[in-house]
């Protein structure tokens, strides 16, 4: 095992260095504080791995996307979502068998609890679904209690990982159901998970309603490429609250509520806001687009190229290649035209032949072309969040089984005070 040396006024320690699989190093400074009393101070985590994990692989230099080994590529194209959340939750891929029982189990707990259908008729009609999915994923807890017992079987954890995978779905359709005030639509067990969220979405009960095998593979293949994504913000959320052993529906709602910030999940939502008013101003002329190029660059505007952009990637992200190639095909089969998506490929070709961008590395991020393909499928901009929220599930349990498996201690991150040192008291009567 190599080492690296770190030199302190005129103290030099050792502290080891760890690799991963994939070789990327780590310096492991766990010991750091006990041996000098020196902590770090790291920003947004940027340089921070909070856990080792077997989960999912990304290398954001070179564009790779790995759930437990299986480039994403490969699974976008060959697989459905639910074999897709066995393997990032269980490990391997399931056989025969186990997708079947998998697939059975997770397709028999998509009811909900019938109180909690009432818990719809306290919200405003136009409460965001994703306050409306954080606050219910939580409220399954007090619907499944043994999900508090500290020490979980197999049995009974697996049963909680298909509730809340099965639950979550209808959840969501009926979130989206109470904000137009249309009759929830209870799930048909007939349909696959993609399937089944698209008539639970759009079916009414005064009409037949024809499922479009389109737009269920378009949704399989977005729920795939969202599944998981390493340590970012809502996982580490989910991490950081399971840390504390609160349950996993609550450590998940905890996720939700981080995914819904714009610089993360929300993004997918700005995304086609920024591009209708780019539409509204003008749209896709060669000035228009100028204008809200030099606008992005300019920070005095308050204005970025949403979905430009990421943390990690800093090459293509390899989930908005496939992504972009799904948009096109998804439209031209659903016949819809789109004049966002000409504004978006436009911004786009200019964005990556400008140096302001090249030179930053800012690339387009799956939420560039996931919502013009959610808005293809009819689903509204205020949903696209919980769409994705859906299909991060998967990696959030998993992340949350690992965590809790390895019995990481509570995360308690420290801090460098910068306020007043310590001053008497002052009574209100002598104060200014
Ligand atoms: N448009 C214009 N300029 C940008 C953009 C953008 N989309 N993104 C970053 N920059 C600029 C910043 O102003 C900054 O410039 P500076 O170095 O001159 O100060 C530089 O690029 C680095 O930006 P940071 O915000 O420091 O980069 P960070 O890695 O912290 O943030 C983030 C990444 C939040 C994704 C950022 O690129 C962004 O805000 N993008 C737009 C929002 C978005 O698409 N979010 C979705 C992320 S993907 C996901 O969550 C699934």
């Amino acid at each position: 095992m190599s080492k690296a040396e770190l030199k302190i006024d005129d103290k030099v320690i050792e502290l080891p260095v760890i690799t991963g699989t994939e070789n990327e190093p780590a310096i492991d400074i766990s010991k750091l504080r006990a041996e000098t009393g020196y902590v770090t101070l790291d920003y947004g985590l940027k340089n921070t791995a909070v856990t080792k994990s077997s989960i999912t692989y990304l290398d954001g230099e070179k564009g790779i996307l790995q759930y437990r080994g299986y480039p994403i590529e490969q699974l976008a194209e060959k697989s459905s979502f639910l074999e897709v959340a066995y393997l990032i939750i269980y490990g391997e891929l399931p056989n025969k068998t186990e997708l079947e029982d998998f697939t059975s189990g997770v397709t028999n707990h998509t009811l909900v609890h019938e109180n909690m259908k009432k818990f719809y008729e306290g919200y405003p009609q136009h409460a965001h679904p994703m306050g409306v999915l954080s606050s219910m994923i939580c409220a399954l807890s007090a619907f499944y209690p043994d999900i508090l017992e500290p020490e979980m079987d197999k049995k009974s954890l697996d049963l909680n990982v298909q509730r809340l995978l099965a639950k979550s779905a209808t959840i969501a359709a009926w979130a989206y159901k109470n904000s137009i005030g249309h009759p929830v639509m209870y799930p048909q067990n007939r349909f696959d998970y993609s399937a089944n969220f698209l008539y639970m979405m759009f079916a009414k009960p005064t009409e037949e309603y024809e499922v479009n095998d389109k737009m269920v593979s378009a949704l399989n293949k977005l729920l795939i490429l969202h599944a998981d994504h390493e340590q970012n913000c809502s996982t580490s959320t989910v991490r950081v609250v399971g840390s504390s052993q609160a349950n996993l529906y609550t450590s998940i709602s905890a996720g939700v509520a981080a995914l819904w910030g714009p610089l993360h999940g929300g993004a997918n939502q700005a995304v086609v806001e920024m591009l209708q008013k780019i539409y509204d101003d003008g749209g896709a002329t060669k000035e228009n687009i100028d204008k809200w190029i030099k606008l992005f660059k300019d920070k005095n505007s308050g204005q970025r190229l949403m979905g430009f952009g990421h943390r990690v990637y800093k090459n293509f992200d390899p989930r908005a290649r496939i992504l972009k190639k799904a948009a096109d095909e998804v439209l031209n089969e659903l016949k819809v035209k789109d004049p966002l998506l000409d504004i978006a490929k436009k911004l786009e070709h200019h964005a990556l032949n400008d140096d302001y961008f090249i030179e930053k590395k800012l690339y387009p991020n799956v939420d560039y072309y996931s919502g013009l393909l959610y808005r293809a499928m009819g689903i509204p901009t205020e949903m696209f969040t919980v769409m994705f929220a859906l299909g991060r599930m998967p990696g959030w349990i998993a992340n949350w089984i690992e965590m809790s498996q390895e019995k990481q201690p509570i995360t308690r991150p420290r801090q460098i005070y910068t306020g007043e040192t310590k001053r008497e008291y002052v009574p209100l009567n002598k104060r200014g």
